[in-house]
């Protein structure tokens, strides 16, 4: 069989990308006219920036990361495979080890590789909010399905310098609008708070105490995490976690008072943002690194996996760098399961490319006048075509300028050069009409810039 591409990772083209293309203008200009940035970090981070920021215990961490090794391992594994074994050899070894002590991982999200950049070009220490935005592919060893790749693409927002409720309520009121832009209302907006590092262990605790006599009927991964990491049952995709979580104690009611009063902030900022939601204590999201506000949208138009987009506030996770904690609430929209989506609907318009002329040269004197004027043209930006196989007739290359889409054929032979004029073919129409040779590139271009 031909070589094909990695299982999960496709290629996109032809009218599939004109949609992206788009999609991607659209959401491009929402971001612009919210005030957000464009920022745009490697593909490979190291490890680190991932590890203890999205969590040791998160899907993510434990199985997913595309993990690809520094050359200089390498090399040093296969000496030692050789048998090189002469002291020199292995110090040399040792010390390249050591200086590459780290891996490097395909980024499987944006947030830690955001925060990563923010820190180490100091993009926090302005007075007031930043706002950015990034569109990337993200990595994620996870087994494929209908809106699940392990190459995807997110858009993502940040906004970083801004603790307020509001702000978090900003970012939600960014999304209903962008999806609403594309006409898009089949979705719940599920928002919750998930505590912060003063309240969170007494839920923890009270959730440890519920799952414990329960145990035996967790599923053996949660079994396995339900004392490190209780939270993660509550979003546990088994049927008996499920059933089991959906009677567990509630974080809300477990919140301290200033996590009470951020929530209550949220809510009052949605409602005057004219946002509907739903307050669903389930939204605890598979990333460590959120406090406080978590929410999802969730869309009836994708199936199992139907998340369009997740999110939520990360004001610890600069620490897990080693600086003080940034006050930061952001989102990611999967492309993917966006474009699901809109064809599920088939709402999204999207313009089609297409040549404005095709020539259609009969003979060689023909082709000598016609291609100097369509290269002229493709400088002045109108596109052209022509074919370069000479001998071809008249209708096989109407037939090509059908299939290219062209708005118009050129056609020149021996008896138009006679009579110095050129066929001008309407394709859709099927009319024709003669242009004087003289100036018709001139024509030609006034033509299209007319129509356009
Ligand atoms: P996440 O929930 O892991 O959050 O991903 C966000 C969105 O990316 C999902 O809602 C989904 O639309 C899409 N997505 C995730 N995994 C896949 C996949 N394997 N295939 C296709 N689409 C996928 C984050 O990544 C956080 N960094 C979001 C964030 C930004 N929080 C704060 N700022």
């Amino acid at each position: 069989m031909a070589i094909q591409s990695v299982r999960g990772m496709h290629d996109l083209f032809g009218d599939d990308l004109a949609k992206w293309h788009a999609a991607e203008s659209r959401i491009r200009r929402v971001f612009t006219e919210f005030g957000y940035g464009e920022i745009r970090t490697p593909a490979l981070e190291r490890l680190e920036v991932f590890k203890e920021t999205v969590g040791e215990d998160t899907d993510i961490v434990q199985k997913q990361m595309f993990l690809v090794s520094d050359p200089a391992i390498e090399a040093l594994l296969d000496s030692l495979k050789r048998g090189e074994r002469e002291a020199s050899k292995i110090d040399t070894a040792l010390s390249d080890l050591a200086r590459v002590g780290e891996r490097y991982v395909l980024r499987p999200e944006g947030t830690a590789a955001f925060i990563r950049a923010v820190i180490q070009h100091q993009l926090h220490r302005q007075p007031h909010a930043q706002r950015y935005y990034y569109y990337l592919p993200m990595y994620r060893y996870e087994r494929p399905q209908k809106g699940r790749l392990r190459q995807f693409h997110q858009f993502g927002a940040e906004l970083i310098n801004d603790p307020s409720p509001e702000a978090d309520a900003e970012v939600i009121v960014l999304l209903d609008h962008l999806y609403r832009s594309f006409d898009l209302k089949e979705y719940e907006i599920r928002v919750n708070n998930v505590g912060c590092p003063g309240c969170r262990p007494k839920y923890r605790e009270a959730l440890r105490d519920y799952f414990r006599p329960r145990l035996k009927e967790l599923c053996p991964q949660c079994q396995e995490r339900f004392e490190r990491a209780p939270l993660r049952v509550l979003d546990c995709k088994n049927e008996d976690c499920q059933r089991i979580a959906s009677a567990a104690p509630i974080g809300l009611d477990y919140l301290c008072g200033n996590c009470r009063s951020h929530h209550q902030g949220l809510k009052t900022a949605l409602t005057l943002g004219g946002v509907q939601f739903q307050e669903d204590p389930r939204i605890v999201r598979g990333l460590d690194y959120y406090s406080r506000t978590a929410f999802e949208f969730v869309s009836t138009l994708l199936g199992a996996q139907s998340a369009l987009v997740g999110g939520g506030r990360y004001d610890g996770l600069a620490e897990r760098f080693g600086e003080k904690p940034i006050p930061s609430v952001g989102f990611a929209l999967g492309m993917e399961r966006l474009m699901l989506a809109l064809d599920a609907k088939g709402t999204l318009a999207f313009d089609k490319p297409r040549p404005s002329y095709y020539f259609a040269p009969l003979g060689n004197a023909a082709f000598e006048r016609l291609f100097p004027l369509s290269l002229e043209l493709k400088r002045r930006g109108v596109w052209t075509e022509i074919g370069y196989e000479r001998g071809k007739g008249l209708k096989a290359m109407l037939k090509q300028a059908d299939r290219a889409g062209a708005l118009y054929a050129v056609i020149l032979g021996d008896d138009e050069i006679g009579r110095s004029v050129a066929v001008l073919r309407n394709m859709q129409k099927g009319a024709q009409e003669e242009l004087p040779l003289e100036a018709l590139d001139d024509q030609l271009f006034r033509r299209i810039h007319r129509a356009v």
